[in-house]
């Protein structure tokens, strides 16, 4: 059984920048349209913040800093936190429609994935307020030394458009939870729901001023807000490239930063894995979200023995997927999120080839009707006879496209499933326990799965190894990305200090 939503009005949406609790034009007087990728037209007119918006916001964000934010009880700012989930909760068809409408990700993960994962973020987070303490520390003497866990300050968040409001959640709540005011920019190609979560923020109650939310571009914004001086750090999940101009432009203040970046995870399927769970798994940990994950499993290292087995499984399965109008709740992938994302998929498919890989499974875009013809679609694709220092097995493609590299032995297999300049993840399908655990240690990736992909929870950390970035989101680790310790001498012994006292 099918059924189609749609979201409320075919005329556009307007959406004004965020600034210090007041909705407002940008300076310039500048918008910018965002289209939904099922069929390119125009779903919201954005207003386009630029340097002189993202001052204002470093400001207002600096005043509630200073002014009644740090002044807040724990206590206060949990339940404003947990107030937001229950807004987001009670709105969450809506936010999963509309996320459909400008990311084209499938409804179903809209709404039991992404918005439902939002709710559990800020949640988990809110009940973080109250428990982030200071330690006392045993030095020697009459002395007294403890600790001090303070929020950092401002903080600019600049976030990708894969998961639109759930990589808000995952910057915005373990921030707000320690005591930081934010300035965050969503990506231009999604910006609807972060304008939303806006709306949602001032009906919970926060103070003007403490989240500022700055649609733009990447090079006007985002690069305003990652070289301001006037922020204490910035967080950014996005390409490799711009975590680097990010981390360089940063340097100019020292401001600290956390990267969460690329990925080209290996998903490793030995001879004894129950074969029918590896196949699902290998579908989810690809053509999930169009393959538009960080943590995709896009380099899927097969065993020579169970190779052909696998293979004809998962190229009948993948073959039979159906691909078209996200908003129907049969569809398993929706269209890519831009042109410029189908055209860079396109061009990893001629690549491929040129490579001397072989097209097992789709490879272009697939036949639709109507409006959707416009959408920019892509079928799920298999390369096989691929190895590992092909381009299209080392660089991100961020689509529905998997590579197929066969190994003979473990030793092999590591060296191989390692040899990439990212670490964020990595899955392994097998019933060996002992094999599964080798490889957990062995294998340089923030996350490793086993007998399962894709798996995330407020409770544990994510982030990656090597190029992937540094510093985790999510979790108890997440707090250490927000907060800044000081520690505090007190001499207990009333008496003069050394020498100088004589
Ligand atoms: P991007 O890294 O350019 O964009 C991510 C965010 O950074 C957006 O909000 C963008 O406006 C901002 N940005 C771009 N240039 C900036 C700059 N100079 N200073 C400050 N902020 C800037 O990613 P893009 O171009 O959308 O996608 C290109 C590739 O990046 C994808 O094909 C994929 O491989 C990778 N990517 C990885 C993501 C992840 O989750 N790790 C998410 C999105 C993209
Ligand atoms: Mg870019």
């Amino acid at each position: 059984m099918s059924s189609t939503q749609t979201v409320a009005s075919d005329t556009p949406r307007r959406y004004q920048l965020f600034i210090d609790g007041k909705w407002m034009d940008a300076e310039s007087g500048k918008t910018f349209e965002t289209p939904n990728p099922s069929t390119g037209a125009t779903l919201a007119e954005v207003a386009e913040a630029d340097k002189a918006d993202v001052d204002k916001a470093v400001a207002a964000a600096r005043r509630a800093f200073e002014g009644k934010w740090s002044k807040m009880s724990a206590r206060d700012r949990g339940r404003l936190m947990y107030k937001l989930s229950q807004l987001i909760d009670a709105n969450s068809q809506e936010l999963a429609a509309l996320e459909t409408s400008d990311n084209g990700k499938p409804i179903r993960e809209s709404q039991y994935v992404d918005i439902p994962q939002v709710v559990e973020n800020f949640e988990y987070f809110a009940g973080f307020a109250t428990k982030i303490e200071g330690e006392t520390i045993p030095v020697p003497g009459q002395m007294f030394n403890y600790t001090l866990r303070e929020p950092l300050g401002v903080c600019g968040q600049i976030i990708p458009w894969n998961f639109p409001l759930l990589m808000a959640a995952w910057k915005l709540a373990p921030a707000l939870a320690a005591g930081n005011t934010i300035v965050l920019k969503p990506a231009e190609q999604t910006p609807v729901t972060a304008m939303e979560l806006g709306k949602l923020i001032q009906e919970a109650g926060f103070p003007d001023g403490v989240v500022n939310i700055v649609p733009g571009y990447g090079e006007t914004a985002g690069a305003a807000l990652a070289s301001h001086p006037g922020i204490d750090k910035i967080a950014f999940t996005g390409s490799t490239e711009v975590g680097k101009l990010i981390a360089r432009e940063a340097a100019q203040n020292l401001t600290k930063v956390s990267l969460e970046l690329g990925g080209k995870a290996p998903n490793i399927v030995f001879a004894d894995a129950d074969i029918e769970q590896a196949v699902n798994g290998a579908m989810m940990s690809i053509f999930f979200n169009q393959g538009q994950v960080c943590c995709a499993g896009s380099r899927l290292f097969l065993h020579e023995e169970v190779k052909d087995e696998f293979l004809d499984n998962f190229k009948e399965r993948a073959s039979r997927m159906q691909v078209g109008n996200p908003m129907d709740t049969a569809t398993h992938m929706g269209p890519q999120v831009s042109e410029e994302q189908l055209n860079r998929i396109k061009s990893y498919v001629e690549i491929a080839r040129g490579e001397g890989a072989t097209v097992l499974a789709g490879g272009e875009p697939p036949q639709l009707e109507g409006d959707f013809r416009a959408g920019y679609f892509f079928q799920p694709t298999i390369f096989s006879e691929v190895t590992n220092q092909m381009r299209v097995a080392q660089e991100e493609i961020f689509g529905p496209v998997v590579s197929v590299i066969t190994f003979k032995d473990e030793e092999d297999l590591i060296q191989q499933a390692n040899a990439t300049i990212y670490g964020l993840s990595a899955g392994i399908w097998t019933r060996d326990i002992t094999r599964a655990h080798r490889f957990a240690r062995e294998i340089k990736a923030g996350v490793v799965w086993i007998n399962t992909f894709n798996m995330f929870n407020a409770a544990s950390p994510f982030g990656g190894y090597k190029q992937s970035g540094y510093g985790r989101e999510m979790g108890k680790h997440a707090l250490d990305l927000y907060t800044q310790v000081k520690s505090v001498w007190v001499d207990l012994s009333g008496k003069p200090m050394g020498w100088f006292g004589k």
